[in-house]
Formats: C-alpha cells, sequence, structure tokens
C-alpha cells in the first residue's frame, strides 16, 4: 500500500470490485461519496479494484498524511463515522483545540494520525483524533482495523496486482501518472519486435492460462509465419470453479491489461485483437470496454501512437460462460460465430487461429505480466522465482483458509507460506464440529489436484505441483480440512467436468458421466471391491483418450485423491 505525500489531503479507497460489491461494497462507495461531500473537497473517495483481502470486504483504505490503514467487513451505516475519522479538516480542528490525547484514545506511533500497522490488540480506537467521535462506533471502526503488516500483505510481492487497489480503473489519467502505457510508447520508439520478443523469451515468462507454455516461443512462433494477417486474443474466460485472478485484473487495472496486449500485438505483427470474456463477468467487461474507449480517445489504439507502422485495435468479445471455451481452438471458434468446441491440434492457433491465420492467444496474467518485465528487464525479472519458473504469481486462496483473497508471490514460495503464514492456516481448529485442521490444498481447479498436508513444504513451481499429481492451472488454490471426504471432493469436480463437457468426443462425454456414477457408489459407501479398479481403468482411459484438455484433465482430481487418500475410497467399499 502507498502512503500519501505528506501534506496532502487524506482519501478513501473503496473497493468496488465484484468481491466487495457482493458483500455490499457499491452501496457502501456511494455513502462514503455522499458523506465526503461535507468535508469541502479535504478529503476524496474513488472506488478501486480489488484490495485483495476479498474474505473481509467490503474494504476501504485511507491514506491519510501519516500513511494508509485499511478497515475491513465495512456496513454502508459507517460510511459517515469513517469519512469523519478520515477528514483531515478535523484533525487540524482537534489539534488546535487540544484534544488530541484525551482519554478513550490512544495517538498511535508518535502524532501521526494514520500509522500503517494497527493497534487492535490493545483495543484502542483507530488512529487520528478518534475520541471526537461516538466511542462505540469509533471502538468498531478500531475493531475493523486491518493490519498492514501481517504477513497476508507483508509477504506479498505485487508486480501484476501493482497498481489493483490504489488507481481507479475507470480513470486513465490515474493509469498514465502510474506508467501505462510507457513501456508501450517505449516499444513503438525505441525497440524493433524482435527486441521485445527477445525481453520476454529471456525473461522466462511462462503462460499463466494453465500449462505454463514459455511465452517468448510463442511469440516467436506466431511472428515467424509466413506474411499474411495475424491476429492477438486474451483469453479472460477464467471458468474455473474458485479462480478470480483474471477478473480482479480487469476489474482493477484494465489499462495494464490493453498495454500488455498492444506490446503483444506489436512483438508479433498483429492489427487487430480480441478479449474473450466471460458473461458472467459484466463488471470487467464494462470496465474493459470503457478502458478501451478512453485509450481509443487518445489516439493509443485504433491508430498510430508515436508511429504510422503500428496500427492495431481490439475489441471485447463476449463469451457465453461455457468452461470449455476457455480452451484455446473453442475460444476461437467461439470468436468466429460458431459454436464453442474444441478441435485437434496441430494446427496450434500459433499456425493457424482466427479465419486461419497465425493467431497468439495468451492468458490475462501473462499479457498483464508483460509491462512489467519490459520495465523491470529480463534479468530482474528471471531472477524472481526459480529457474524454470520466473516471475511472480497470482493465487486465489479460499476455502477453509483464514484469510481468502488474491495473494501474488514469486513462484517457488512453499505452499507453507502461502497457505499458513500468508493465508492464516486453516479456518476451523481440531475437534470443532464441522471442521478440522488442514488436510490438503487442491490447486487448479477441475483440471488440478490435491496436495496434502504433510507435503506442505513444497515449492509452488509449475515442475514440483505435476511431480505431486496437481497442477499450477490458472491459479485457483482451495484449503480443505479434515471435515471434507475426498471421495465427495472429487465427485464435485467431476460434476463440473459432466456438465461442462461439449460432448463432442465420446471418452469424454460418457466417460465423466460412468466416472461421477462410479464415485457415487464411494460416496454412498456403496461400492463393490472391483470398483476401485474400475474407476483407476475408466480414469486413465478419459484422460488418455479424450481430444481436449477439459476431459483429459477431468480424472486428475479423482487420480490424486486415490494416490494421497486411498484409504478414504477403500472406506467407501460397502461390507460382505
Ligand atoms: C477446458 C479448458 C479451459 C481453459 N480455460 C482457460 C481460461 O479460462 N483462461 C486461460 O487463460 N486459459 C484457459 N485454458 C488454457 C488455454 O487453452 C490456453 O492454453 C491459454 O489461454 C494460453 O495462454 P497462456 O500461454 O498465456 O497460458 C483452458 C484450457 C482448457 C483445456
Ligand atoms: S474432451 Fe470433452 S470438452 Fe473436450 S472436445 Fe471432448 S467432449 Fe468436448
Ligand atoms: S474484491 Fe474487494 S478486496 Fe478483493
Amino acid at each position: 500500500m502507498i502512503a500519501l505525500p505528506p501534506g496532502s489531503a487524506s482519501q478513501l479507497r473503496c473497493c468496488h470490485a465484484s468481491g466487495c460489491r457482493s458483500a455490499g461494497g457499491e452501496a457502501l462507495l456511494q455513502a462514503l461519496q455522499e458523506a465526503a461531500r461535507d468535508t469541502g473537497g479535504t478529503l476524496t473517495v474513488k472506488g478501486v479494484g480489488c484490495l485483495r483481502l476479498c474474505g473481509r470486504g467490503p474494504l476501504v483504505a485511507w491514506d491519510g498524511p501519516g500513511g494508509t490503514a485499511l478497515f475491513g467487513d465495512l456496513r454502508p451505516a459507517q460510511a459517515g463515522d469513517l469519512v469523519r475519522l478520515a477528514s483531515p479538516g478535523d484533525h487540524e480542528e482537534r489539534r488546535r483545540d487540544g484534544q488530541g490525547s484525551q482519554a478513550g484514545s490512544q495517538p498511535a506511533r508518535g502524532s501521526d494520525p494514520i500509522v500503517p500497522s494497527t493497534d487492535q490488540d490493545t483495543g484502542s480506537a483507530a488512529p487520528g483524533g478518534a475520541e471526537a467521535q461516538p466511542e462505540a462506533a469509533m471502538a468498531a471502526l478500531a475493531s475493523q482495523r486491518l493490519d498492514l503488516e501481517q504477513p497476508f500483505f507483508a509477504l506479498q510481492r505485487p508486480l501484476v496486482l501493482e497498481h489493483c487497489g490504489l488507481i481507479d480503473p475507470d480513470s486513465l489519467d490515474e493509469a498514465l501518472e502510474r506508467g501505462a502505457y510507457a513501456q508501450l510508447q517505449r516499444c513503438l520508439r525505441e525497440l524493433s519486435p524482435e527486441q521485445v520478443r527477445a525481453e520476454i523469451r529471456l525473461s522466462g515468462l511462462r503462460g499463466r492460462g494453465g500449462a505454463g507454455y514459455p511465452t517468448g516461443l510463442k511469440w516467436d512462433t506466431v511472428a515467424l509465419q509466413p506474411e499474411g494477417p495475424r491476429y492477438v486474443v486474451c483469453n479472460a474466460d477464467e471458468g474455473d470453479p474458485g479462480a478470480f485472478m483474471n477478473r480482479s485484473v480487469l476489474e482493477g487495472d484494465p489499462h495494464r491489461l490493453l498495454e500488455g496486449i498492444a506490446i503483444a500485438a506489436y512483438a508479433v505483427g498483429a492489427e487487430r485483437g480480441y478479449i474473450y470474456v466471460r458473461a458472467e463477468y459484466p463488471l470487467a467487461i464494462a470496465r474493459m470496454r470503457r478502458a478501451l474507449a478512453q485509450a481509443r480517445q487518445r489516439g493509443l489504439f485504433g491508430g498510430a501512437p508515436g508511429t504510422a507502422s503500428f496500427q492495431f485495435d481490439l475489441e471485447v468479445r463476449v463469451g457465453a460462460g461455457a468452461y470449455v471455451c476457455g480452451e484455446e481452438t473453442a475460444l476461437l471458434a467461439s470468436i468466429q460465430g460458431r459454436r464453442g468446441c474444441p478441435r485437434p491440434r496441430p494446427p496450434f492457433p500459433a499456425q493457424s487461429g482466427l479465419w486461419g491465420a497465425p493467431t497468439l492467444i495468451n492468458n490475462v496474467e501473462t499479457l498483464a505480466t508483460v509491462p512489467v518485465i519490459l520495465r523491470m528487464g529480463s534479468e530482474a525479472y528471471a531472477a524472481i522465482g526459480t529457474p524454470t519458473s520466473p516471475g511472480t504469481k497470482v493465487f486465489a486462496l479460499s476455502g477453509a483458509v483464514r484469510h481468502t483473497g488474491l495473494v501474488e508471490v514469486p513462484l517457488g514460495t512453499a505452499l507453507r507460506t502461502i497457505v499458513e503464514t500468508i493465508g492464516g492456516g486453516s479456518l476451523e481448529q481440531p475437534g470443532v464440529p464441522g471442521g478440522g485442521a488442514l488436510k490438503a490444498v487442491q490447486t487448479g481447479g477441475p483440471s488440478g489436484g490435491c496436495i496434502p498436508a504433510d507435503h506442505l513444504d513444497t515449492p509452488v513451481d509449475y515442475e514440483s505441483l505435476r511431480a505431486l499429481g496437481a497442477m499450477m492451472g490458472s491459479g485457483g488454490m482451495v484449503v480443505v480440512d479434515t471435515g471434507t471426504p475426498m471421495p465427495l471432493l472429487a465427485r464435485h469436480f467431476m460434476a463440473f467436468s459432466v456438465s461442462e463437457s461439449c460432448g463432442k468426443c465420446v471418452p469424454c462425454r460418457a466417460g465423466t458421466v460412468q466416472l461421477a456414477a462410479l464415485l457415487d457408489r464411494f460416496v454412498e459407501h456403496r461400492a463393490e471391491p472391483a470398483d476401485l479398479q474400475r474407476l483407476e481403468q475408466l480414469c486413465a482411459m478419459v484422460r488418455d483418450t479424450s481430444l481436449c484438455g477439459l476431459g483429459q484433465a477431468a480424472p486428475s482430481p479423482v487420480l490424486s485423491t486415490l494416490r494421497w487418500f486411498r484409504a478414504e475410497y477403500e472406506s467407501g467399499i460397502a461390507g460382505p
């Protein structure tokens, strides 16, 4: 979190991303804006993207002369209290009146009206002249103050999300102030497309959409196709249950993504691009469309910024919300107005994609990382993370964990650090009815698997997760406690695959249904001894013979839970 420069007025940043909006964030933002009108402009209120600790939403960050304070679990009714607390005029008045240290308040850390850490432990009111406010209201706010020094924030390394939660996503000016489009301009003025591709190649960036394919290699493949039209497509479908990383970028920092797409277009020689967003993300669609209109108005798109040789424009396309449409060939079919069904590869989209032309398709997070790499330099970026998995990755941490939200950390960070230190460990304590200790972490959504608690020291990188039968996927991380039977969890994901299968190939269409029926038997403790072997054989068949990644990966949650928690399946076999 960034503090305002000393002497500047206070501001409140209210999260109005989807997570907080669903908890009343929009009403809170409106109430704050209304209450702030009476402060005569000394306090500004703005809506921002995700502040990352989504489980405590709606969240508001207060930037004052002394630093930043964060409040969670707010209600619109508290808007007036928050505005009074944050209004700098009130502080000055209180200071002049000599009320700064009356009983009941404890001005924290010297004379700063705001300090960047909490006083929750001491039970004191929130900083900054809380004494002038009705005691109960201030005590409530104090108890809702979140510690910015806590590991959840302190151990993160936001690069992709660096401006998310800081800027108003609807303001191009704010994005420009923080350097948006500077790397695009630099590329256009100073770097050839080959040099840009070399930077991405040397950074070692791997696709964040799931498979971890080297981004530089893909860009080279597209760029080196024979002359002719080519396209760039941003995959913003994000259908994995438990994943909302891409949505946060779209909603919180749309210009970052637009810049990444434009740089990619320049690097591969594309004149046209598409952002494919699922219909279930209406806010993301609206923000991307607004950002695109703003950028066009300033001549950043649809024209030639800085050079007549770069003609690029793009379009937001809304998908119908089918998980399979995230698969690249299905996505391209959908853009072309056809049914979103995968097709066999090769040819890969890089060779033959939209209307048969070479097409670069990358995930949101991949493309949003591009401006960072160019700003830092490939060497500095590659020094973050591990040699084979460089950089940072955004995870959506959810399930039976104390702190749920977005976590951006260097790849190679131990799973334990993410779940126990940053996430605060399992939600429930052993012995608590309905829950228990941390049992496993499910990564990679329906394509992934479970990592048992005794493997928490595993570094989170592409290879280590795969070696455990799990998968990075796009970054969903669901913490499972001992209250959850693994066959039930596996059936949950299988039910998802059944309902999302496009039905084009038999192994997936019929195989997932049979797998779900077999899992039912284990869940309901009526399986026969031979069902265990049937389950394994069917998993292998569906995995090895399905046409696309959906069917190929559908058995993964079963296979990984069978590997680590076989006894739970055995106990689902009915007695003689
Ligand atoms: C069933 C299925 C769903 C997928 N959904 C997504 C998705 O929502 N977002 C995404 O970026 N990639 C998704 N992928 C992976 C894409 O096919 C593709 O590999 C990716 O967009 C490439 O981008 P990257 O190289 O930047 O990772 C999915 C793959 C499969 C098989
Ligand atoms: S594997 Fe499933 S989702 Fe993929 S093409 Fe076959 S039926 Fe469709
Ligand atoms: S959605 Fe508000 S903090 Fe994440």
